[in-house]
C-alpha cells in the first residue's frame, strides 16, 4: 500500500475548460504510481448520483452538496478524489472545502473563446441560440476563483502532460501523497 492521505483536487472551470481531460491525466498518473483515487465527472455523475437535477442555482448548488458530501466521506478514507464540476459559485466551491480533507482548489483557465470554439457538445451553439437556458458563461455566470491553490491554463492540448506534472508536484509539496 502507497503511504497517501486522503486529499480532493476540485476541478472548477468553464464547460470545455478542459477539467474532465486533466482530470483524467491525473487520475492516470497517480493510479499508474499505485495510489487509491477516484474521479468524479460532473457529466457521469449528472447521468447517475444527480439525474434529478437542472442548472438553476438551486440546483446547481444542490449537485455540488451531493459530490462533495461523497468527495468528503472517500477523503477521510485516504482516498485521493478528483472532482471535475463547473462549480460556478464561489459560495458552492468554499461548500465543498468545507465538507472535504485537504481540498485543493483548481481553476482550469481557458477563455470562453477558446472554449466556446471547442464546442465539444455543441451546447454553447445552442445556448447561443437560446436553445438552452442558463448556461454557463453565455446567460449564467461564472464566479472565477480569487485565490485558487493552482491555477492551470487549460488553452493548449499540448499542456495537459505538464499540467499534471504541476497538481502532482503540488500533491508532494504538501506531503499527500
Ligand atoms: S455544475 O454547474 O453543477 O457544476 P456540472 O459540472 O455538474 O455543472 O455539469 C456541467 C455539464 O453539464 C457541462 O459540461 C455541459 O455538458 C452540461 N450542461 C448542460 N446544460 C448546462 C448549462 N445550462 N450550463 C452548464 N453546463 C450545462
Amino acid at each position: 500500500m502507497k503511504n497517501q492521505q486522503g486529499f480532493v483536487l476540485w476541478l472548477t472551470g468553464l464547460s470545455g475548460a478542459g477539467k474532465t481531460t486533466t482530470g483524467k491525466a491525473i487520475y492516470e498518473k497517480l493510479k499508474q504510481k499505485g495510489y487509491k483515487i477516484e474521479l468524479l465527472d460532473g457529466d457521469k455523475i449528472r447521468e447517475n448520483l444527480t439525474q434529478d437535477l437542472g442548472f438553476s442555482k438551486k440546483d446547481r448548488n444542490e449537485n455540488i452538496k451531493r459530490v462533495s458530501f461523497v468527495a468528503g466521506l472517500l477523503s477521510n478514507h485516504q482516498i485521493g478524489v478528483i472532482a471535475c464540476f463547473i462549480s460556478p459559485y464561489k459560495k458552492q466551491r468554499q461548500m465543498a472545502r468545507n465538507f472535504c480533507k485537504n481540498f485543493v482548489e483548481i481553476h482550469i483557465n481557458t477563455p470562453l473563446n477558446i472554449c466556446e470554439k471547442r464546442d465539444i457538445k455543441g451546447l454553447y451553439e445552442k445556448a447561443r441560440k437560446g436553445e438552452i437556458q442558463k448556461f454557463t458563461g453565455i446567460d449564467d455566470p461564472y464566479e472565477e476563483p480569487k485565490k485558487p491553490d493552482l491555477v492551470l491554463d487549460g488553452s493548449k492540448k499540448e499542456k495537459i502532460k505538464q499540467n499534471s506534472k504541476i497538481v502532482i508536484d503540488f500533491l508532494k509539496e504538501k506531503k499527500y501523497i
